[in-house]
């Protein structure tokens, strides 16, 4: 939406703003100079280091770093979204949004009437929670939830009661009508009999509202073990159940200084955390959680927490969470992972054990990170080359999701460290040097791709490698006989494969012997990529009977890691040319075939001792 909005409309937008009065409204400021100071309305702070500057129309902290025009401040410090600021700001300064896009309008035109049908719907269900005859049922039932008529009140709960057509009589009193309350899915059409009944009977009533506080849906919860125990409201013009969160809205109004969001599962979860004192909470609305729900949520906080139970679903939905994050993770944000005792949810782990108990769990959350590799290890013997190459295999794919960020080069660095291969392509880079922007509780920060994007390719570190390969003993591996000449080849390929485009093919394909033909492939394989990975190797040969001599040379525990991967493998394959050199000769008994073939043999035994002077060790 955002981009259909001409730049010239926001600078004019900006341009009848005058921050100083934007700001001065909701903060104290004091002259002092030609600026504005004050105490930092988005940190904690004793003395004033947050300034306002009229003639720039900014503001920025020293201490925390927030800073930005009328717009970010509003988004910053409402928790509002930037068409939501955008149009505030228009309408104070006398203007109205433009409607670019003649669609747009009549969107826009024909969604109003929907909004108001769904508050009408609301009302109605908040009403009959009230008055309805039966309505004992439905608050008995909140009660013995543990909620009070406040917390019911706030989060407007309802009651649908009993009856085929209680919603219908009360708002669907004309076609458009009806319409409206089909097109939100309060109602359903039965074909057979030609008529209309409402979607939610006997449930308590959960409405959804959108960032703005407008109804968009609704959820319904039996009054006991009947099933579906939930029912929600279909997709709708208003409502995309996979970008919603239930409870966000509450959870911006709360609006102390924002820092952290807890992604829950369930609506009840979502209440009770708020009614205990833990006003941050959002749920999925039965939905995994996707992308786009938490890029909505690093909009308004730095820090989101994935709560799930400790169960085998819940780390499967947690593990899902994770995959949709990756993409979302830009620098100056974290997430974490929370897995509870089994179960237990939020709802009841909270009432048990109480706030400080719970705060403390939150506290101690399982970074992103940890979680990802800790998952990814599982059942990985690190202590092999299979099992490294493993790991690495499945976290590259993962660790390519996450933008380039400082934070993406630590996970790279980590998994690096914990495989011991050298991950990526080129050759090594040294670590660039960056600052982390300033920790704000910001959802307004430059954007890393505004960045020139230099020293941020995927970070080459072989620093650690190293120090893993000098920690083993220096044994030169010439001379082992658990592993033919040209598999140690193949395992050093694997442990760098880009040594595998210095090869001279040729002279493989032409002196190589029989048994080296794995090699031969190999190598092949890797030539064909300008960053050739062990990972693809291992995964195009997987199942086959090449893979499984594939797997058993990557598996040798007794590997050991090259300090010259390059030399060794040209020595390598110059000594197996010699060997069949050798062979041929034996064969051969034309005396101008053996002359060269002689010849050859002392120019590869010549290199082969070169080779040898100028390895290292
Ligand atoms: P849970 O089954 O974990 O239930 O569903 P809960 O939230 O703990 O519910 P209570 O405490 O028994 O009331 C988690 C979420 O999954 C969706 C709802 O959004 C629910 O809050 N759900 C669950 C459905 O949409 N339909 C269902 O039938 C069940
Ligand atoms: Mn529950």
């Amino acid at each position: 939406m955002a981009g259909r909005i001409p730049q010239s409309f926001i600078d004019e937008v900006l341009h009848r703003t005058d921050i100083v009065d934007l700001i001065g409204a909701h903060v104290r400021l004091k002259k002092s100079g030609k600026n504005y100071s004050a105490c930092c309305p988005f940190h904690n702070e004793k003395t004033p280091s947050f300034t306002v500057n009229r003639e720039k129309q900014f503001y920025h902290c020293f201490g925390c770093g927030a800073s930005g025009n009328a717009l970010s401040f509003l988004m910053q410090y409402e928790r509002r979204e930037f068409m939501d600021s955008l149009e505030y700001l228009a309408q104070k300064g006398g203007l109205t949004l433009p409607e670019t896009s003649q669609d747009h309008k009549e969107e826009r035109a024909s969604r109003q009437p929907l909004y108001d049908m769904l508050d009408a719907a609301a009302k109605f269900y908040e009403e009959q929670l009230r008055q309805h005859p039966q309505r004992e049922r439905a608050t008995q039932y909140l009660r013995q939830r543990g909620l009070t008529g406040q917390v019911a009140k706030d989060w407007r709960l309802g009651y649908a009661p009993p009856g085929w057509d209680n919603l219908l009589r009360a708002l669907g009193n004309s076609p458009e009508e009806v319409a409206l309350l089909l097109q939100a899915g309060l109602i359903i059409f039965n074909e057979q009999r030609n008529s209309h009944y409402d979607a939610m009977r006997e449930r308590v009533i959960f409405p959804i509202r959108d960032f703005r506080g407008r109804i968009m849906a609704f959820g319904g919860r039996v009054l006991d073990d009947s099933k579906p125990k939930y029912l929600n409201s279909p997709e709708t013009p208003v409502f995309h159940k996979g970008e919603e969160l239930y409870g966000l809205f509450e959870t911006r109004q709360a609006r102390q200084d924002l820092k952290r969001v807890v992604v829950v599962e369930g609506y009840m979860d979502v209440i009770a955390m708020h009614q205990a004192g833990l006003p941050f909470a959002v749920a999925t609305l039965g939905t995994a959680t996707s992308t786009t729900h938490v890029e909505r949520l690093f909009r308004s906080v730095p820090d989101v927490i994935f709560c799930f139970d400790g169960d085998e679903a819940g780390r499967r939905a947690a593990w899902k969470a994770l995959e949709s994050a990756l993409p979302a993770l830009k620098d100056g944000v974290s997430a974490g992972f929370l897995f509870l005792p089994d179960g237990h949810d939020p709802d009841s782990l909270v009432r048990e054990e109480g706030l400080d108990a719970f705060r403390k769990r939150l506290d101690e959350a399982e970074p992103l990170a940890d979680f990802l590799f800790r998952h990814l290890s599982e059942g990985l013997r690190l202590d092999s080359l299979e099992g490294r190459s493993r790991l690495a295999s499945h976290a590259s794919p993962l660790l390519e999701k996450v933008p380039k960020s400082l934070f993406r080069q630590l996970l790279w660095k980590r998994l690096s460290e914990m495989t011991g291969l050298h991950v990526g392509a080129e050759e090594s880079a040294p670590m660039p040097e960056r600052k982390l922007p300033a920790a704000s509780p910001s959802a307004f920060r430059k954007a890393p791709d505004d960045d020139d994007d230099e020293g941020y390719s995927r970070p080459m570190i072989t620093q650690p490698v190293r120090a893993v390969y000098q920690s083993r003993p220096p044994q030169t591996p010439r001379g082992r006989h658990t592993l033919s000449l040209s598999d140690r080849a193949i395992q050093l390929l694997l442990q760098k494969p880009e040594a595998a485009l210095t090869l001279n093919l040729e002279r493989l394909e032409h002196h190589l012997p029989l048994e080296a033909a794995l090699l031969l492939t190999v190598v092949r394989f890797l030539q064909q990529d300008a960053a050739p990975s062990g990972m693809a190797l291992l995964g195009a040969w997987e199942g086959s009977l090449e893979g499984g001599r594939l797997k058993r040379i990557a598996e040798d525990t007794n590997f050991i890691p090259s300090l010259d991967v390059e030399g060794e493998l040209t020595g390598i394959i110059t000594q197996l040319a010699i060997h069949t050199l050798k062979e041929k000769l034996e064969e051969t008994h034309s005396l101008g075939a053996i002359q060269q073939l002689k010849t050859q043999l002392r120019e590869l035994e010549a290199e082969l001792r070169e080779l040898d002077n100028n390895r290292p060790g």
